[in-house]
């Protein structure tokens, strides 16, 4: 098969000239241009917390490349570092998936090396590749070792939260606290807890997106090097075999990755991201398969938040083939692989289990079915999640009043008021949290107990919004509502006072107002909305151009339920406030490619 490469540089013509002289300013010679040309996709900057080893794993792809008869090329993408980027690492998501796809295509490239782990990278990198649809195989980050704090373990995220609302109560030192913010982080890779980062590693690998095994080793180990040099030299061999994501993906792949999730007690952010890489595989694979997929697949592997261990632990009890491995039955063992062998072959019998605290035999599970329930009703109509793993079970059937925030800031201002009117049955809302209301959909999910409930030891309450949470938080916790409050859905006519309906054996989340009701306070917040969106408009009438004028009175028009639309008159936010779609479709933009090939290869003159 003639390699995609050799479009560039085969010819003997004018333009391929131009490409071979300035590839050998780089320090290429002619065997170079004769051999595959394996894009390595570096999601490193300085500012990841999490991919600092990403340097030297990068000489270790490049090795095995190498050996394998390859040409590598180191090629930076965005680096989505959870913990310092604003508002939202995920409004970025769908940044590097462009970025990943559009340079993919447009260099002379015949295979990649994907490199991801901090939470959104994974499915960033993948959903771009998935679209450009070159053969191309997955690197995970690694999670970094266990955290300490006098003697006992540290689990990213979730024991943050347990501490803060321990120090929020008044009952942990100033010192104690700096000690636990010394000692958390020790090395590099990402959260070392089952949060959105170890989920998606998973997941990519139950997709069938990298080498038997990868997923579960920790970041700093040895293993994870020698990792990376056969991940390179696998890459070399896709191409030569020309196995595509096309070729591998299906709908037994996802239903794969979803119950990987289930049995690992995952992050509720792969319902979001499993659905937008199936959206752009072309493949149907909504929140509702993935729920079930959850109904009938148990949690095994007993790690925070869920359980007690961390990575670390796991992999030192076998690691995720030996949990695949145990749970087989749940899985479709011909499903495909970049490995080249079916899912059932890459966990075949040599993967043993060496502790049943940590990887859980079937017969004593966790938690009987899966962690993570979709509800609807008349507050969710396109749907909303829970973990139900991670909560108190007190909770599981639950009404009360609501006590209502609009934003964030409204939030922040007024949770911890000696006079907010909310007691232990109450069900705090969060507005304006969701794809576009963020924007970005932050993980705020995770609404603080106000201290004043706190300091009497309520430690679990209903919290509904349109957010996200991150994965290794925990709570009865309901999330990614959709329509979302900024979309008109009816979670923006909520108010104090009206009460809350959760019951989520059946599967239902209502807002129990007389529809007449809804109705008025419906008309009444578009008003609402159109004044906000008219004042905009006004600020830009002022301040811009002719053309800016022009877009926010064409945005005022079409979307005066959305008052970022206005807000956001320009760049990246602009395009993502009006672009992206709700959680329950993946929230990927409308106009990402809905199967590979729908952008066509560029045209080389
Ligand atoms: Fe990077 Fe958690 S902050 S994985």
């Amino acid at each position: 098969m003639k390699r995609r490469s050799s479009k560039w540089f085969a010819k003997d013509d004018l333009r391929s000239f131009g490409h071979r002289s300035r590839a050998k300013q780089m320090g290429w010679n002619d065997s170079d241009f004769r051999r595959p040309v394996i894009a390595i996709v570096s999601t490193w900057n300085e500012l990841n917390t999490c991919h600092t080893h990403f340097p030297e794993r990068v000489a270790d792809i490049k090795r095995g490349i190498i050996e394998a008869g390859g040409t590598p090329a180191e090629m930076p993408a965005m680096s989505l570092g959870e913990q310092l980027m604003k508002p939202s690492a995920m409004m970025f998501r769908n940044l590097l998936a462009m970025q990943t796809e559009e340079m993919l295509r447009a260099y002379p490239i015949d295979g990649a090396v994907l490199m991801g782990g901090c939470d959104k990278t994974t499915p960033g990198v993948l959903m771009g590749a998935i679209s450009a649809n070159l053969p191309c195989i997955y690197m995970p980050a690694g999670a970094m070792m266990r955290g300490h704090f006098r003697g006992q373990t540290l689990g990213s995220g979730t024991d943050v939260w347990k501490h803060w609302e321990e120090r929020r109560a008044g009952k942990l030192s100033k010192k104690m606290w700096a000690m636990i913010e010394d000692g958390i982080a020790r090395t590099p890779g990402t959260c070392m807890t089952m949060g959105t980062a170890a989920t998606m590693m998973i997941a990519a690998e139950a997709l069938g997106f990298s080498l038997p095994g990868a997923s579960s080793i920790p970041a700093i180990d040895s293993q994870h090097r020698r990792l990376g040099r056969a991940t390179g030299a696998r890459a070399v061999e896709l191409v030569l075999e020309n196995l595509r994501p096309s070729d591998v993906l299906s709908r037994q792949s996802f239903a794969n990755a979803a119950a990987a999730v289930c049995l690992c007690g995952g992050s509720t952010n792969a319902v979001i991201h499993l659905t937008a890489l199936a959206r752009r595989a072309g493949l149907q694979f909504s929140p509702s398969d993935f729920a079930a997929v959850s109904d009938k697949t148990p949690l095994l592997l007993n790690l925070k938040p869920s359980g007690e261990y961390v990575m670390e632990d796991f992999h030192r009890a076998g690691g995720i083939r030996a949990l695949f491995y145990r749970a087989r039955k749940h899985f479709y063992l011909r499903a495909k692989t970049v490995a080249g062998k079916t899912f059932g072959k890459c966990i075949s019998a040599d993967a043993e289990s060496f502790d049943d605290n940590v990887i859980r035999p079937l017969k004593n599970p966790l938690q009987k079915s899966g962690g993570l329930r979709i509800l609807s009703g008349t507050l969710a109509p396109d749907g909303c999640i829970i973990k139900i793993s991670a909560m108190e079970s007190r909770l599981l059937k639950h009404s009360g009043p609501a006590v209502v925030f609009e934003n964030m800031k409204d939030l922040k201002a007024r949770i911890d008021s000696p006079t907010l009117r909310a007691n232990a049955d109450s069900v705090l809302v969060l507005k304006n949290a969701g794809p576009k209301g963020g924007p970005g959909m932050p993980e705020w999910g995770q609404l603080p107990i106000p201290k004043k409930l706190a300091k009497i030891g309520v430690r679990d309450m209903v919290r509904i919004s349109d957010a996200r949470m991150s994965g290794t938080s925990y709570g009865a916790c309901v999330l990614h509502i959709a329509p979302e409050a900024a979309a008109d859905g009816p979670l923006s006519l909520v108010q104090d006072g009206d009460i809350i309906a959760m019951d989520v054996n059946r599967r239902r989340l209502d807002l129990e107002v007389a529809p007449a009701e809804l109705a008025r306070r419906r008309k009444a917040h578009q008003q609402k909305i159109a004044a906000v969106n008219a004042k905009n408009v006004n600020a830009t009438n002022k301040n811009a151009n002719a053309m800016h004028s022009a877009n926010a009175n064409e945005n005022a028009a079409n979307e005066n339920a959305n008052a970022n639309a206005t807000k956001y008159r320009g760049g990246y936010a602009r395009l993502y406030v009006h672009h992206v779609l709700q959680a329950n479709e993946g929230c990927d933009f409308d106009f990402a490619s809905q199967r590979p090939g729908d952008t066509p290869e560029p045209d080389i003159f």
